[in-house]
């Protein structure tokens, strides 16, 4: 797509990965109209985004993407070039726990997106372009050996990845079916600045800064491939702007780690950090029930976005890992904010009968 002058909606830009896009696009773009819309769910902060807010080129609507009549009202006031589709319930373990909430967002809204922007765009298609956010969880579980590629035939295996997976058929639909122009992609895990402590690495971050049990599911000897947030912001932005309508491209970073090690390197990171004895955080680790339906091993092959779009990941996992960790240390009003309320009754549900 040519940069000239656009009016972009990006849904969930309040959240984790959607706060980072925002931020690349408006400071990158400032010919672009940047109009994030987020219903602010319990992962949607617009303390993410405080940097951003008073520029020009953004503007925030708060709104739910499975309500048809808002979402009407939004296009009509903009009138979009482009959307950029991020918005869903994100994590595996409310999926478990709740799976109405991903089919109703992560597929009914998906499907409300894509049936609103064609109504306002099926006479003038040619220049739009819906480019869906997806994920590296609709291709299921690998063993040992291989990777993903875009090829891999889908098999989600939770609530979370079996609604992106629909969604992602929903996004294909409307392209052979109405001639959407839309684009797609499908990213490993990511982490960095901003991530919800309900995921990973940041509730690890949290739990050995407050000596609270670090709860490693089953043997944690799963599997997830890492990619800094940033990362996965500018590959976005490649797609955005070079990929081809009608393709998908996955996005990872060559980069796996079992979680027991990812605990174990947080563990020592975070010793040196706060001054303790080292191995004084490791005592923390806890092996809790497994996650039921846990995927083994993800692992991407990104071979087809960096040699069609020249993208390859910027940093290395150790770099990576320590900035998050200094972001987090220094953030802590965030964490705070961030964790009173939901996530009190949400980690007393999901930890305590473990
Ligand atoms: P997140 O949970 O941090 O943020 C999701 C955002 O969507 C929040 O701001 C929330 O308020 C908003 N939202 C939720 N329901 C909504 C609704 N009905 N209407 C409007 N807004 C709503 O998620 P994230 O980790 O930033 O993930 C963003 C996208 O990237 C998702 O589509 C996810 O599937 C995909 N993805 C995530 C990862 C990852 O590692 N986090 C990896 C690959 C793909
Ligand atoms: O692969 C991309 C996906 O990565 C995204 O689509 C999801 O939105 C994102 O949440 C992430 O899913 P995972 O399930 O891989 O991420 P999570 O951080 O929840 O878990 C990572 C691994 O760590 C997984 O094997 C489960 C394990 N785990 C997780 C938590 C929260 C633990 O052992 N203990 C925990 O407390």
């Amino acid at each position: 797509m040519p940069t000239h002058k656009k009016t972009i909606l990006i849904t969930g830009g309040a959240g984790f990965i959607g706060s980072h896009v925002v931020r690349l696009f408006v400071n990158k773009y400032p010919d672009y109209h940047i109009v994030n819309l987020d219903a602010l769910t319990y992962a949607g902060n617009l303390a993410n985004l405080k940097d951003v807010e008073a520029a020009p080129n953004y503007t925030f609507e708060k709104a739910d993407i499975t309500d048809e009549s808002r979402i009407r009202e939004i296009f009509d006031k903009y009138r979009f070039d482009a959307v950029i589709h991020l918005a869903a319930e994100s994590h595996v373990d409310r999926s478990i726990m709740d799976p109405l909430a991903f089919v109703r967002t992560n597929v009914l809204g998906t499907a409300n997106l894509l049936h609103v922007s064609l109504s306002f765009w099926r006479e003038a298609l040619e220049g739009k372009r819906f480019y869906h956010v997806s994920t590296d969880e609709v291709y299921g579980s690998l063993g040992k050996e291989g990777f993903f590629t875009e090829e891999t035939p889908y098999d989600p295996r939770s609530p979370y990845s079996a609604s992106k997976a629909s969604s992602d058929h929903f996004v294909m639909a409307w392209y052979h079916t109405y001639g959407m122009p839309v684009i797609l992609s499908n990213c490993s895990n990511n982490y960095g600045s901003h991530h919800f402590p309900e995921k990973l690495i940041p509730l690890m971050i949290n739990n050995i800064l407050h000596h609270k049990p670090l709860p490693v599911y089953g043997k944690g000897e799963n599997v997830r491939d890492w990619l800094y947030v940033d990362d996965h912001a500018r590959a976005i932005d490649t797609i955005f702007h070079q990929g081809k309508t009608g393709e998908k491209y996955n996005i990872g970073g060559f980069n796996e780690w079992k979680n027991i090690d990812i605990v174990h390197l947080l563990c020592s990171l975070m010793d040196k950090k706060l001054g303790r004895t080292p191995g004084e955080s490791a005592k923390l680790i806890t092996y809790v029930k497994d996650r039921p339906g846990h995927d083994l091993r993800y692992a991407i092959d990104a071979t087809k976005l960096n040699k069609e779009l020249g993208w390859k990941p910027s940093l290395q996992f150790e770099e990576g890992l320590e900035k998050t960790v200094d972001w987090y240390l220094a953030n802590q009003d965030w964490v705070t904010a961030v964790t009173s309320g939901d996530y009190q009754h949400y980690y007393a549900q999901q930890y305590v009968k473990r």
